[in-house]
């Protein structure tokens, strides 16, 4: 792909602190280059950090790359002090959400939901790769997953900056007490320790956002059902956790819906548990709360949840596509005698909603990602990033129409754009629709394969842009390239409507887990 862009942050200025150091990166990229970057921050690690700016994108260096016309600043570091010296920001970025910071200029203050996936050992607690896990690694590491929320402030210069201190940051984590919605008792409790593997996620119209509980089974294991014989075999984590805290596994695999003003919590039981990559939220013409959801793993379904409401997501009906026959299968003990026969209740189907949703028909996709609906002609599309067992290492995006309503049982599917050496993109996984009705998407190639094999000649993640109407239709053009072995995270317009069509806030991570070892297959 030709561009020859200039603007870029050299990592050894700005990112090699902070990925030696095993630092999640929040950048806000911003445009047009009028703005100067701000050099300024509050943040005490950030404050040497400048940006530094030339024509790399052609080439492969281990920068970050934007193409003309943009400008990055770090906004937020791992381990940076939230409040007080008692909470600091979570590792490993993923969703980020957007809010009106409570009675002040919506333009100039937000607060921000960000979601931590997972860690990084080495950086987070010192332990190397293959050292169980001690007390002391385990506290660490706790901490830095789950959801962080910080307020930030637009600066004269039109760039954010975090607010140390403020009132409503605060941190959700392995350890923070969080209900069951309709207070269902799960493994004989009614509340969960700790969120934990968020990954993407979504806001909701009436004011909170959800994050998506992705690879939980990374952390305490999990209790897989076995079809065949009933029973549920546990199998241990990487991360090995269960050794020394062991907690059912049935109490993650949900999704969270937090609310940022106050922090409260809950974990989402009807909209079922699997690897929750997001939630897409929608209010149908019958006013009804709809939320789509991916299970991102090898064979993974494609869920949409109907609830009976429009201000919640407490009750209602979950489906599970079937691409084949264009249909939504509920996933309803009482109306499905498959279901009634191999699970014992409603709930046994929601905790193994793999194995019932692959039971009654529901597709099995090639890892199912982000989802997002473009808001001009109400399509759904969904990011599909591999199958590995299906010989698919490129990904694409499925478009899905709607016949009738969100809420319908009936739609039409087809694929939408592959990646590959035509689209220039590989493996996509988040997605973002601007104001201009364009759509935004990142790439997720796992680390040990970038420039490898099927992706030679894709060295580095990347975010693209492409446009759904004008002369470059469906043409994704590249506008910046992650460091080596990082992904850029969830794209996320900026709460004020005036200028969010040109400011976006754009996590980038660094993944590698060690040094020199290969990295997890999925993020
Ligand atoms: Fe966390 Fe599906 O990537
Ligand atoms: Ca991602
Ligand atoms: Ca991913």
């Amino acid at each position: 792909m030709k561009l020859s862009g200039k603007n870029q942050i050299k990592r050894r200025s700005a990112l090699i602190k902070s990925f030696e150091l095993g630092a999640s990166l929040p950048l806000l990229l911003q445009f047009p280059s009028a703005f100067a970057a701000d050099h300024k921050a509050t943040n005490k690690k950030s404050k040497n950090i400048q940006s530094k700016f030339s024509n790399t994108l052609e080439q492969d260096s281990d920068e970050l790359s934007l193409a003309p016309g943009y400008e990055a600043k770090l906004l937020i570091n791992y381990g940076d002090v939230l409040s007080h010296k008692k909470d600091v920001f979570g590792d490993c970025n993923d969703l980020i959400t957007c809010f009106p910071y409570p009675n002040k200029d919506s333009l100039r203050f937000a607060l921000l939901g960000i979601n931590h996936e997972e860690f990084h050992p080495l950086y987070v607690s010192g332990r190397s790769e293959n050292e169980p896990v001690s007390p002391e690694h385990l506290k660490k590491e706790m901490h830095a997953v789950g959801v962080s929320i910080i307020a930030v402030e637009k600066r004269e210069n039109g760039f954010w900056q975090f607010i140390e201190n403020d009132p409503y940051n605060r941190r959700l984590d392995a350890n923070t007490i969080i209900e069951f919605s309709g207070q269902q008792q799960i493994a004989g409790s009614s509340f969960a320790k700790g969120t934990l593997a968020n990954c993407s996620g979504g806001k909701t119209p009436w004011g909170t956002f959800i994050s998506g509980e992705e690879n939980y089974q990374d952390f305490f294991g999990d209790q897989v059902l076995n079809m065949q014989t009933g029973k549920r075999d546990f199998s241990s984590s990487s991360f090995g956790w269960e050794t020394l805290d062991k907690r059912p596994p049935e109490h993650y695999g949900w999704l969270t819906e937090i609310n940022p003003f106050n922090g409260s919590a809950k974990k989402l039981i009807p909209l079922g548990r699997f690897r929750h990559e997001g939630a897409t939220i929608i209010i149908s013409k019958d006013k009804r709360a709809v939320a789509y959801s991916g299970n991102d793993r090898d064979g993974g379904c494609i869920y949409k949840f109907v609830s009976d409401t429009a201000t919640s997501l407490d009750n209602g009906t979950l489906y599970v596509a079937s691409i084949d026959r264009g249909e939504w299968l509920a996933l309803d003990i009482d109306k499905n005698a498959d279901l009634k026969k191999n699970f014992k209740s409603q709930l046994d189907v929601l905790i193994n909603c793999h194995a019932a949703a692959r039971l009654i028909g529901g597709t099995a996709m090639e890892r199912p990602e982000d989802i997002k609906i473009d808001p001009k002609s109400g399509a759904v599309y969904v990011a599909l990033t591999n199958s590995v067992s299906r010989g698919n290492y490129n990904g694409y995006v499925l478009r899905i129409s709607e016949q009738e309503d969100y809420s319908g049982r009936h739609f039409n599917a087809e694929p939408f754009i592959a990646g590959g050496q035509q689209s220039g993109f590989y493996c996509p996984d988040n997605l973002m629709f601007d104001s201009h009705g364009d759509l935004w998407l990142t790439t997720d190639v796992t680390e040990k394969m970038l420039g490898k094999g099927p992706y030679a000649e894709f060295k580095r993640n990347a975010l693209f842009k492409i446009p759904m109407s004008g002369p470059n239709q469906y043409k994704p053009t590249l506008i910046a390239k992650a460091p080596f072995d990082a992904e850029f995270t969830s794209p996320c317009l900026a709460p004020d409507g005036k200028v969010c069509s040109c400011r976006f806030n754009i996590l980038v991570r660094a993944r590698s887990r060690y040094k020199n070892s290969p990295a997890p297959g999925q993020l």
